[in-house]
């Protein structure tokens, strides 16, 4: 049985099928909510259900804090209706022009950038456009039927290629495979399949508050897609990147980021690391990143974050910018993926 789901404000309606999700049925309709992980774990698609019955599966449990399951807050991306539903939701603008599909790739190259990060370019098919928002991510679909999501570390898909970085996860299926490891290591020019674009990680052009980029590890590539696309506007809001990574080598694009200081006037870079030992010659910040956001930062009442990277470093940020710094809650931005191998 299908059932009518209603979004406040803006109130906008549509329906959901059976088996669906509340998430995929709006996304299917046109309506985009907030989401990144789509598997009960990032808490993005976070919303409230006003009125209705619905099944809300495991995962708000374990993630979700008991005063806002009992206000009716719940994952969208793992409720199902059990009768139509009014529910609250933040709407986001995406071009009309971005539509997500399936499609083959080739793969053309693979660049090590650190000795556990590589670099894999993608040849998308030439009579596709594949438009997406400097922020999205895509997955592969992979023969077994799993996926691993990735986003594109570009701000749009130039001679139709797209890049990505991938970190290597020891023992896994598809990682161990991209760094040259078992039977069938990747190689270029074999053919993936991916869909995308996907997720709600992106600038909001309206807003003008300054800008802080949180990134831990390969969380970088989302950044460095948002910062390119502000070049490529001339977008000079004020905005500061905090990269944390364990070693020097984490932070594996640092020229880059250092040269965007000369390219954007009132962009800063604050290179942060948590385990620089004697050796590394480590002169720069040490200690936890999102820490070092609170020392500079100790008002982010008027500021916007966009984080990336390690589930465990976003949530302590999410948490202590809000209740220490004053950050709006609907001012924190982020996509964290489980690294999945
Ligand atoms: Fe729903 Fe991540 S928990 S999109």
């Amino acid at each position: 049985m299908s059932f009518k789901v209603t979004v406040l404000p803006a109130n906008r309606e549509f329906t959901v099928e059976p088996g669906q999700t509340v998430l995929d049925a709006a996304l299917a309709a046109g309506i985009v909510l907030p989401y990144s992980c789509r598997n009960g774990t990032c808490s993005t698609c976070e919303g409230r259900v006003v009125s209705g019955e619905y099944d809300a599966g495991p995962a708000p449990a374990r993630i979700l804090d008991a005063a806002d399951l009992a206000r009716g807050h719940t994952l969208l991306c793992q409720a199902h209706p059990a009768s139509d539903l009014v529910i609250e939701a933040r709407e986001i603008r995406m071009a009309d022009d971005i539509v997500v599909r399936k499609m083959p790739v080739r793969v053309l190259s693979l660049e090590p950038l650190a000795p556990d990060v590589m670099e894999i370019t993608l040849q998308l098919p030439s009579a596709e456009a594949f438009r997406f928002q400097p922020g999205q991510y895509l997955e592969f679909i992979l023969k077994d039927g799993s996926r691993r999501s990735y986003s594109m570390a570009c701000a749009r898909a130039e001679d139709h290629r797209v890049r990505l970085h991938v970190r290597h996860m020891p023992g896994g299926l598809f990682t161990s495979r991209v760094f040259g490891e078992g039977a069938e290591p990747l190689k270029p020019r074999e053919i993936l399949r991916i869909e995308g674009p996907l997720g709600s990680f992106f600038l909001d052009p309206d807003d003008v508050r300054p800008i802080v980029f949180l990134a831990s590890g390969t969380g970088f590539a989302p950044i460095q897609a948002m910062i390119e696309g502000m070049l490529a506007r001339g977008d000079t809001r004020p905005a500061t990147l905090y990269w944390g990574g364990r070693r020097p080598a984490d932070l594996y694009r640092q020229d880059m980021a250092l040269g965007w200081q000369d390219q954007l006037p009132g962009f800063r870079f604050v290179p942060v690391l948590s385990e620089a030992v004697a050796g590394d010659g480590w002169t720069g910040r040490t200690g936890l990143v999102h820490q070092a956001v609170m020392e500079d930062l100790p008002d982010l009442s008027g500021h916007q974050v966009y984080a990336c990277g390690a589930p465990v470093m976003v949530e302590a940020a999410r948490r202590d910018f809000v209740k220490s710094c004053g950050l709006q809650p609907d001012a924190f931005h982020a996509d964290a993926f489980t690294s999945v191998a």
